[in-house]
């Protein structure tokens, strides 16, 4: 017996199953019950509502596992600075970059954040996406970052989506602590990650480990602290220099280190043996006209699961495209496609502990799914922004029927 049953499609499980053609899905209580041919349907179960896709393509929602969905203000100028030749850190120098987000998102109200993230939410999801991971870190102080957090949160609950929240206070040093960087670091391991576990406002705690942000022996306290309250952890690492943040991230049993432009080989090796996942994020590696490439073929090599995401925000990746990040994937990074969509799918799950509950076409999942007007999933590389996505399920409920699990 099921709620929902999808015939006359092929699918794309990303699991061992591999694709399927001819399938049937069958969906009950918002769960995969049924995944297979369609002749291999058990004879006599009946569904509830039977939709028939036409050959379409029904891959597993695609999940950003790396954004900073929520902010105010506008950074547009900064193209200007990087065209005059400023790198990322000269900007930030210069007063832009994060803290400029910070002022404009501290001032802004829950309200127009609400606004702003849930309309660049629903972006992503005409495009299939049914998981978004949102950091904080435009904050940097109790009350705003907690703000942010219970921002994240209404975003999923407006765009129809699963939210993973990530906890990002050590996203750089707030003025008032240049001299006492010491003081923030406190602040966060004694009064914010304590309040983010009691208040359940994330499930992760993220830091920017770089000279212009935190010192590995800082990152080490965080994690520290993050691990004491039950949190998991994940790194913003090596983006801009080798600060060895790939053997960082796997010495605390980070679920994902992020960026790796400067990952060494030693940190290929301490992640492949601690599983933390290879987080590449090539729309920032394009915006900000880097030309060091993270280490992809030894990361191949050594087995280290590759997840990709667009890492919105405004300043280095004003993106919310899963399809374009797809095609600067493989066009920049030379990821093959099926590497591209594994690292939007599968992989990106991985990277957020999400693996038993989405990611994959597997009974037993979360019924989160996009049904494509494409030929073969091949195709999604070129299909026009907006275009090709005929239906999202979330939780086994569709946008378009607004079935009901
Ligand atoms: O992932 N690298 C640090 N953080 C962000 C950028 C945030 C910003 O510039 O506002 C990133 O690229
Ligand atoms: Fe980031």
């Amino acid at each position: 017996m099921w709620d929902l049953l999808l015939l006359d499609c092929r699918a794309a499980t990303m699991d061992s199953q591999g694709t399927i053609h001819d399938a049937a899905i069958g969906i009950a209580g918002g769960r995969l019950t049924y995944v297979g041919l369609r002749t291999g349907l058990p004879h006599g179960d009946i569904a509830t509502t039977v939709r028939r896709l036409e050959g379409a393509w029904v891959l597993p929602g695609f999940i950003d596992c790396h954004t900073h969905l929520v902010y105010a203000g506008d950074r547009s100028r900064e193209h200007e600075m990087r065209a005059k030749g400023m790198s990322y850190e000269d900007i930030a120098r210069a007063g832009g970059g994060i803290m400029s987000t910070v002022h404009a998102t501290r001032a802004a109200s829950e309200e127009s954040l609400i606004e702003s993230a849930a309309q660049r939410a629903r972006q992503m999801a005409q495009e299939g996406v049914t998981t978004i991971e949102i950091k904080s870190g435009y904050g940097l102080d109790l009350e705003n970052e907690l703000k942010m957090l219970r921002v994240a949160e209404r975003v999923g609950e407006i765009a129809h989506m699963r939210i993973a929240r990530t906890f990002l206070g050590a996203h750089t040093i707030p003025p008032g602590y240049a001299d006492n960087r010491k003081a923030y670091v406190d602040l966060i391991c004694e009064k914010m990650i304590p309040a983010v576990a009691r208040e359940k406002l994330a499930d992760a705690v993220d830091a920017f480990c770089e000279s212009i942000a935190f010192t590995p022996g800082e990152v080490d306290r965080i994690f520290a602290a993050a691990r004491a309250h039950g949190l998991r952890v994940k790194l913003h690492a090596d983006q801009l220099s080798d600060m060895g943040g790939g053997a960082l991230a796997a010495r605390h049993k980070a679920l994902s280190a992020d960026h790796l432009e400067h990952l060494n080989e030693e940190g290929v090796a301490a992640m492949a043996r601690a599983g933390t996942v290879a987080v590449l994020l090539p729309c920032a590696f394009q915006h900000l006209r880097d030309t060091h490439k993270p280490p992809i073929e030894a990361l191949r090599r050594a087995g280290v699961p590759i997840a990709i995401s667009t890492d919105c925000n405004p300043g280095t990746s004003p993106v919310t495209s899963p399809l374009i990040l797809k095609d600067v994937a493989c066009e920049v990074f030379g990821l093959t496609p099926d590497e591209a969509l594994a690292g939007m799918t599968r992989n990106a799950a991985l990277a957020l502990g999400l693996e038993a509950e989405t990611g994959t076409l597997t009974v037993g999942k979360a019924a989160d799914l996009a049904v494509w007007d494409v030929s073969d999933p091949l195709e999604l590389h070129h299909a026009p922004r907006g275009s090709g996505l005929l239906n999202r399920y979330f939780r086994g409920r569709s946008d378009k029927h607004g079935d009901k699990p």
